[in-house]
């Protein structure tokens, strides 16, 4: 106890004598800890570049060469909140030699690398910054915008950015996935995003087609020009389907109208004749698409059939009107400023009656390799395990990007599902 004491008494000896001391050890404790975030900072860094080394990208250039002609490229590696920033010594370096390793770069990194991008600036080394995924963790209806016309929000990428569809461009959007991917929640926010437009309110009318229903039938309430068909009802998909072919055939008509007083017209969205007024532009929905456009046929019942028979022949020829109206969509509605989503389990081409080929704009989740190499073009895109409750491989305009559909509150059950 005593010897403690006096040792206390001693340093408070030497600092009441001495202030100097105390600052220099401050400044030691200080020192070292500097050096132990320096040395971990170094020691992270190190075995990055190492890697980084293994593939040819870093070379140890001699300081004396680093001027001289023969010098070879030379990068640093920064890594700034979720950004990864290369900055390259040398010109000749492009953006490809780091894409062409992208799946080598995720892998050293742990994490999926969604842009590069090359800055330049005056006098400065040229960067590259590579941008990994990052997906908020909340997102929905209420972070979706007010949408440019012809436009609805498909989603956000991993960097923030909006993706958004224009159906001035394709005139139909598939989203396949398996069994709870989220694919009618997507269907339900495009349809959110786009009518939230008011020139969509005014001049587009919902036409919806699902089995049971109980995902969209909330948008009776919410959109005024909405008209749903519960495809598990046979008279209501026949009339549903009547429905849509007389819609359809208002625009064929109406585009023969005007193609008579020979007025050239780019597309029927951005068209408007006040003495010749157009009819409600088309926004299609099919969900559970396979259930009613599947690739079956069935053979016309005989006079003895049962009454369940016949139903399924009916049946049968619905469906087979309706893969007649989509193929019809699919060519030629694009110009007329009408819309088809197209929801389903399946993304196999050979499942459908339709000309499946012609949907150029698609939504995609999980699926096996063959389907991902079929359908993206990259055997591993899809096999990518974060793709599920609303993440998806949006695919349009020849570009793949990640997305994060919004999620839809949905505000309202049927009946008995209180
Ligand atoms: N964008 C999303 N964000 C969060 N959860 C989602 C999202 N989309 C779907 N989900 C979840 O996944 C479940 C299944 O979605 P749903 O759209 O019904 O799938 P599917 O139509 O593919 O069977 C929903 O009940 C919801 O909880
Ligand atoms: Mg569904």
């Amino acid at each position: 106890m005593k010897s403690i004491t006096s040792r206390f008494q001693a340093i408070d000896l030497v600092l009441e004598n001495d202030p100097l001391l105390l600052v220099c050890a401050g400044g030691g404790v200080f020192l070292f800890l500097v050096v132990i975030v320096l040395l971990r900072v170094i020691k992270k860094s190190k075995l990055k570049l190492k890697d980084l080394k293994a593939k040819g990208y870093y070379q140890e250039t001699p300081k004396d060469e680093v001027r001289g002609k023969k010098a070879s490229f030379k990068i640093g590696v920064q890594l700034k909140r979720k950004k990864l920033i290369f900055t390259k010594y040398s010109r000749t370096m492009t953006l490809e030699n780091f894409w062409q390793d992208k799946n080598f770069l995720e892998h050293i990194y742990g994490q999926k690398i969604v842009d590069m991008k090359s800055i330049k600036r005056f006098l400065r080394q040229p960067k590259i910054i590579i941008y990994f995924e990052d997906f908020p963790a909340n997102y929905t209806e209420e972070d979706i915008k007010t949408p440019e016309r012809g436009e609805f929000h498909v989603g956000i990428t991993g960097t923030g950015e909006e993706q958004n569809q224009d159906i001035r461009d394709e005139s139909v959007l598939g989203v396949f996935g398996q069994k709870s991917s989220g694919k009618s929640n997507a269907i339900n926010s495009c349809i959110t995003s786009f009518y939230k437009n008011s020139y969509h309110t005014k001049h587009f009318d919902l036409i919806l087609f699902d089995f049971k229903l109980n995902d969209f039938i909330h948008h009776k309430k919410t959109i005024k020009n909405c008209s749903i068909f519960d495809t598990s009802d046979l008279e209501q998909f026949k009339r549903g389907v009547e429905y849509l072919e007389r819609k359809l055939l208002e625009w064929t008509e109406y585009k023969r109208s005007v193609l008579e007083k020979g007025v050239q017209v780019q597309n029927f969205l951005d068209f408007d004749d006040p003495t010749n007024p157009k009819p409600m532009h088309l926004f299609i929905v099919i969900d559970e698409a396979s259930q009613f456009l599947s690739n079956r046929s069935v053979k016309a019942p005989g006079s003895k059939a049962s009454q369940k028979e016949k139903d399924n022949y009916e049946r049968f020829l619905t469906e087979r009107r309706l893969v007649g109206l989509v193929d019809f969509i699919m060519d030629t509605q694009r110009y007329m400023g009408n819309f088809l989503i197209l929801g389903s389990q399946s993304s196999r081409a050979g499942d459908y009656a339709i000309r499946f080929t012609n949907i150029k704009s698609i939504l995609l989740s999980r699926d096996t390799k063959a389907q991902s190499l079929n359908l993206t073009g990259d055997s591993n895109l899809l096999l990518d395990r974060s793709l599920y409750k609303g993440k998806f491989i949006y695919v349009g305009n020849g570009k793949l990007t990640k997305v994060m559909t919004p999620f839809i509150k949905t505000p309202f059950k049927p009946p008995g599902e209180e």
